[in-house]
């Protein structure tokens, strides 16, 4: 039996759907169906019921390092259309769960929701607010900025927001709370990666397996804020 390659434990492998280009549709748009439709983690994403197959990026990570406890309070950074939050409610049940998105976010039971703009006054002060005087115990960012297509500028721009994302943690971790963020491959600048490793004990870069190959994202994993 071929390998489902979503879970390294063995299954059925799902067979390949080849899309037929359309009056109207551009070649691009063809390509991303078919990459789409025979990308396994949408297919698993969609018969398990998570929002995007970004949701396995999550788990894996706390898979492997054990971020997440079941009263953990943790703020989620870019989290439209939510499958990171679906998998925090899951492994947090008791826990507080707030995310935010530029774009509007399908409720979740049990889960916070903003909608504002992370890099804005107004959005941070939302974000605060929302807080209130807890601390979390994990803040995680899968925040992209919409691509301009110049690969320097979008590096620059992700790194700007991943500053950002580390900064808000550093002030509203808990003492020995952990920080994950979207960078691009080559890990974090080594200026913010040192000054990462200056405010947490163990600092590591991982790209999941559900991260697809061909894109440049990883992730910097941050743990116990000293
Ligand atoms: C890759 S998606 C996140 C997917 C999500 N982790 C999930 O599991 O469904 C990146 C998100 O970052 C959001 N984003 C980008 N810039 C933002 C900003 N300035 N403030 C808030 N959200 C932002 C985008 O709207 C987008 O929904």
């Amino acid at each position: 039996m071929p390998k489902d390659p979503t879970n390294h434990k063995g299954g059925q492998r799902n067979l390949h759907i080849k899309v037929k280009t359309a009056k109207g549709r551009k070649a691009s748009s063809t390509r991303w169906l078919q990459r789409q439709l025979n990308d396994p983690y949408v297919q698993r994403a969609h018969q398990e019921g998570f929002r995007s197959r970004a949701a396995y990026k999550i788990e894996e990570i706390d898979d492997k390092y054990k971020l997440i406890t079941p009263t953990s309070t943790i703020i989620d950074l870019g989290a439209a259309p939510g499958g990171w939050l679906q998998i925090a409610k899951k492994r947090a049940p008791k826990g507080t769960i707030i995310g935010l998105d530029l774009l509007e976010i399908e409720p979740i039971d049990g889960v916070t929701t903003l909608q504002c703009d992370f890099t804005s006054d107004e959005g941070y002060a939302m974000l605060k607010d929302a807080i209130g005087d807890k601390k979390a115990d994990l803040v995680i960012s899968d925040m992209a900025p919409s691509s301009c297509g110049h690969a320097a500028t979008d590096h620059l721009r992700i790194m700007a927001m991943c500053e950002m994302a580390f900064d808000f943690a550093k002030e509203t971790l808990k003492p020995g709370g952990h920080f994950v963020a979207k960078v691009l491959q080559g890990g974090a600048e080594a200026q913010l990666l040192g000054q990462m490793k200056q405010q947490f004990s163990t600092v590591k870069h991982m790209k999941p397996h559900s991260s697809r190959k061909e894109s440049s994202e990883t992730y910097v994993v941050a743990m116990s804020l000293k």
